[in-house]
């Protein structure tokens, strides 16, 4: 036998389950079971096993579609390319996703923007014949797939496209770059599903995070490294990106790495930003039933940190429930849009960039279509990917420590221990972390069912770890910022994608919120109204490798390190934190600028902030600005020197729309046992 037929004959037995049972993915097994275009070992299809056709598809969706290229007409952008080009155009370059892809960068975007580079493209040796730096792509294994259009444009998740705008006459690559409203580029960029959720496979972490290969990344973990705004309005060289006396850089710069801002266009005028999590067990995802915002009543997902996306098939123009599909498809759909789908017309109602100029207004989808047949040609084509794109994020299963390159040395040896940490699980996270729950007929109490459920060997397996519900903040304790959330709030933006029943939840009454000012007093209570002011429960699924925790990626260290160790030690630092409340940095987790900065309007006014001032002061405050207070004048600079004295702070105090500044606050469920216990649970968690 040659060596590679003994990889394969491995492959066959590693992945004999995936044979019989095709929603188990077999994932990243053997290279050797795939023979790649260029008659390599690696390439994208090679790390999948044991995936059906639905599912195939599916995976493609996730890792290459944007939505489509360009309509009938040949002249309209169909997919989210179109959004980045307006944030570009509207930001006048600040925002660029075709500068930051700049290939001078490759072999340093790891340490920088925490993205990955795409393992078939390579660094460019010069500019292209538009002056343009951009990976080279040539290679044979770059997957080509009929019906999805685009290419790689270097970094994982993205795609470049011709633009059919461009007109060579008019290119100049220095106009361009001083300003991409001037010049329309030869490409467009557009983001895929993969360019946030795919991350460094935990199992078999790269050597070189800078030149991973394909088996070192897994679809569904999430990019925990991904430093979104640094990345975005990044530029080549870096002097010629934000300055950090730029009020814009330091809300950069604060942006937990992992975290992603997913309500800045449209803007809640909340600085939020939140983790991307990590997809796993969705086949044993509770369900509620709830009157979705078509007036039927159905079984949905709490879906989104603060469980706002419950749509369900809603918004599906075929809503016929099937077993196993339209449940997460119809919530997939709406991502498309919320990155750039359908952007030509829900641009129009707000001010995409700031926020300053208009107050939102509801984007709806039947109508969009109807005016802009981009838009439709984009749903349509999109949606039709959907049932794949579901079928395969259902075959995304926990990766666990034991499986992982070394991880065996890392678990509890101990048999007596994992029976004590079982026991502490049991007793005091079960109730909210684990979607295996009491049958209605139970009679006792749960806490009994749980002690003897924890104890049967498969009861972490086809379990989500989570109940899925929305629990109010007030009860968790965490920072309220994500939970304050507007977008899908009755009259706002996204209405159309949350259900009825969230608009009707009880308010919430948020009390004891520190004062970053005089940090000894508090502020006025809050009200949260019309669905806001909850927390979803999280899965723990995959917890020793998605470090640091909460929705804010708050607490515990942040390693910058993706090898099994690395992710140890953040995973450890983490739990000492969530365990030991005391050990957290508290105060020191409220966001302030590092120097004094100015934010400029468009049309040239100027706010000045001083140094130390808390970010998100200024930052969740939302007032359309009337034109007068934007324009550079006597007010304005008057203004500047008002409000950079400090003379203004309690009023933008008043005026912000989430008042809640210690970012790792919260929740403490465990804080109270001994320290053995808080160590046996811990050793525990690390097998989830
Ligand atoms: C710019 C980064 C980014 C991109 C691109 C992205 N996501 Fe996400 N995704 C996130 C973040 C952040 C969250 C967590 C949001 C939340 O829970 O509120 C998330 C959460 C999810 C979840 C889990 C939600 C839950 O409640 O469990 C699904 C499913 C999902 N995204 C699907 C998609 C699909 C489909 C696409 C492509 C159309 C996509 N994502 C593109 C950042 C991204
Ligand atoms: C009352 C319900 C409830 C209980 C009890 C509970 N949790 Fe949670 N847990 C939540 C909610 C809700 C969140 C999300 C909070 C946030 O992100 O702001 C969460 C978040 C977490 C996270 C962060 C996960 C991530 O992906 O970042 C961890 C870890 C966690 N809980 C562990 C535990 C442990 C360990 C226990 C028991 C000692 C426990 N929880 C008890 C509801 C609960």
């Amino acid at each position: 036998m040659t060596p590679r037929k003994r990889n394969s004959t491995l492959f066959i037995v590693a992945c004999a389950a995936a044979v019989f049972a095709p929603s188990v993915v077999c994932f990243a097994q053997a290279q050797s079971g795939y023979a790649c275009p260029s008659g390599r070992t690696g390439c994208y299809q090679s790390g999948y096993a044991g995936l059906t056709d639905l599912e195939e598809h599916g995976r493609d969706t996730w890792y290459f579609w944007t939505g489509g290229d360009r309509d009938a007409t040949g002249k309209q952008v169909v997919g989210d390319q179109a959004l980045w080009r307006i944030l570009a155009v509207q930001s006048h370059g600040t925002f660029d996703l075709l500068q930051a892809a700049d290939s001078r960068y490759r072999g340093q975007r790891f340490k920088l923007f925490g993205v990955i580079s795409d393992p078939d493209c390579r660094k460019a040796t010069h500019p292209d014949r538009y002056g343009l730096w951009l990976d080279d792509c040539s290679s044979p294994d770059v997957p080509r797939i009929p019906d999805i259009p685009g290419e790689p444009a270097g970094i994982i998740g993205m795609r470049k496209f011709p633009n059919p705008n461009f007109k060579e006459s008019d290119w100049d690559v220095n106009k361009y770059m001083a300003d991409p409203a001037k010049v329309e580029p030869p490409y467009l960029i557009g983001i895929a599903c993969g360019f946030c959720h795919v991350g460094f496979n935990p199992l078999h972490p790269p050597a070189d995070p800078e030149n991973p290969k394909w088996h070192n990344l897994h679809p569904g973990i999430g990019n925990q490294y991904f430093k979104e705004q640094l990345f975005n309005t990044s530029k080549y060289p870096p002097e010629r990106g934000l300055k950090t006396g730029d009020f814009r850089w330091q809300v950069a710069n604060a942006q937990p790495p992992g975290t992603s801002e997913t309500s800045q266009v449209a803007t809640d005028h909340i600085n939020n930003p939140n983790v991307i999590n990590n997809i796993a067990n969705l086949n044993f995802r509770p369900k509620h039933r709830e009157r979705t915002e078509d007036g039927v009543e159905r079984d949905v997902y709490h879906v989104l940190k603060d469980g706002a996306d419950s749509i369900g098939s809603a918004c599906l123009d075929d809503p016929t429930p099937r077993p196993g599909v339209n449940d997460t498809a119809c919530a997939a759909l709406r991502v498309y849009v919320n990155i750039g789908l359908c952007a030509a017309i829900w641009t129009t109602l707000q001010d995409p960039v700031f926020g300053l100029k208009r107050v939102q207004g509801v984007f709806d989808p039947k109508l969009a279509r109807q005016q802009n047949s981009a838009c439709n040609q984009g749903w349509l084509a999109t949606q039709a990917r959907m049932e794949g794109l579901e079928a395969f994020l259902r075959t995304l299963t926990p990766l666990r420590l034991a499986d992982a390159d070394g991880g065996a040395t890392y678990l509890p040896k101990n048999s007596e221990s994992v029976v004590r940490g079982k026991l502490v699980f049991a007793e005091n996270c079960a109730r909210c972390h684990s979607s295996k729950r009491p049958p209605q007929s139970y009679q006792g109490e749960a806490v009994d069912w749980y002690r003897i459920a924890v104890m049967q060997d498969d009861f972490l397996n086809d379990n989500f770890l989570s109940d899925d519900e929305r629990h109010p903040v007030s009860e968790i304790g965490t920072n309220i910022e994500r939970a304050m959330a507007s977008n899908a709030t009755e009259g706002h933006i996204w209405q159309e994608f949350s259900s009825g029943t969230y608009k009707k939840l009880p308010e919430v009454h948020i009390d004891g919120l520190v004062n970053p000012l005089h940090t000894s007093l508090h502020l006025l209570p809050v009200e949260a109204t019309g669905g806001r002011g909850y927390y979803r429960t999280p899965t723990l699924a995959n917890m020793w490798a998605t470090a640091p925790f909460l929705h804010n990626n708050s607490v515990g260290l942040f390693s910058n390190d993706p090898s099994v160790a690395g992710r140890l030690a953040a995973f450890q630092d983490a739990m000492n934190e969530l365990l030991w409340p005391e050990r957290r940095p508290g105060l020191k987790t409220i966001r302030r600028t590092t120097q004094a900065s100015t934010f400029t309007y468009q049309e040239g006014g100027t706010v000045c902030i001083s140094r130390n001032t808390p970010i998100d002061m200024i930052a969740n405050v939302d007032l359309v600005t009337p034109e007068i207070f934007r324009k550079d004048n006597f007010i304005t600079r008057f203004l500047c020197h008002v409000i950079g004295s400090g003379h203004l702070n309690g009023l933008f105090l008043l005026a912000d729309n989430a008042p809640d500044f210690v970012q790792d606050r919260g929740h403490t469920y465990g804080s109270a046992l001994s320290d053995e216990d808080k160590h046996l649970l811990i050793e525990y968690l690390k097998t989830f």
